[in-house]
């Protein structure tokens, strides 16, 4: 299983602190945002890491992170710019060269901060697509799951002015090595951007897509109100541990 870490994007809802520095390196109260979801897929036994970044401030991110060393025996980070934010589903075109063995990927948003534990669902992870929802009151604002009486995922939407659900999908997905194949096959949305729900909606379509619920703190931290969330959490649980 390899790991993606989707870091990209200028961060203008967090600016001037984005003047500074990389969203996803700013402080989640003791240590930068990217750390949290670095630490997800650490956690879930993955060391083969590309980390992929917006253009701007990209040498902060070597600086910060290194080669890996330090985060384990065996942890290896690669890096990739995206030139411009074309939406999620642009990670795996980007990170072709580091897919092309056609072995399992999962993707995290550099942003979502997760207190739920996936290893075992990433350790027993075989074939398909794993992707993970959390009862929101606004799903508007994200990808939308929506479910039968018997639990099975039967539609994926893209923020839908009308959503069928109140189940976001959060911004963490397992996909098996068709994965590529999935990322090639979307188009644009109207927004411009190749969106993941489209990835997800491929596996639908084949039968092959499955969602699981989230236990615990979550929070897309991409805005300030997020962010703060955030570090008020990991203030507690540092605090608790
Ligand atoms: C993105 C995805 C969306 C997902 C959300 C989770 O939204 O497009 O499907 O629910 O992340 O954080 P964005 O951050 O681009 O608004």
């Amino acid at each position: 299983m390899k790991g993606i870490i989707l870091s990209g994007g200028h961060g203008t809802r967090l600016r001037p602190l984005t003047n500074v520095t990389s969203k996803q390196l700013l402080p989640v109260y003791n240590k930068p945002m990217i750390f949290y979801p670095l630490e997800t897929l650490l956690k879930a036994g993955i060391k083969e890491i590309m980390i992929i970044v917006a253009p701007d401030h990209c040498g902060d991110y070597m600086r910060v992170l290194g080669s890996g060393r330090d985060f384990g025996a065996g942890v290896r980070f690669t890096y990739e710019i995206q030139d411009e934010p074309k939406g999620i589903a642009q990670s795996f075109l980007i990170a072709e060269n580091f897919l092309d063995d056609g072995d399992n990927a999962t993707l995290i948003l550099g942003d979502n901060i997760f207190e739920h534990d996936f290893t075992n669902d990433i350790q027993n992870f075989k074939s398909g697509g794993l992707v993970f929802a959390r009862e929101v009151e606004d799903p508007e604002r994200f990808g939308v799951l929506e479910f039968d009486q018997n639990g099975k995922v039967i539609s994926v939407e893209e923020k839908p002015k009308v959503p069928k659900s109140n189940f976001a999908q959060v911004g963490i997905y397992v996909f098996d090595g068709r994965v590529l194949e999935a990322a090639k096959s979307v188009t644009p949305s109207a927004r411009g951007e190749l969106e993941i729900t489209d990835v997800a909606d491929w596996y639908l379509k084949k039968g092959e897509l499955v969602a699981k619920p989230i236990q615990g703190f979550w929070a897309d931290a991409g805005t300030l109100e997020t962010l703060h969330r955030a570090s008020v959490w990991a203030r507690e649980r540092a605090n608790l541990s």
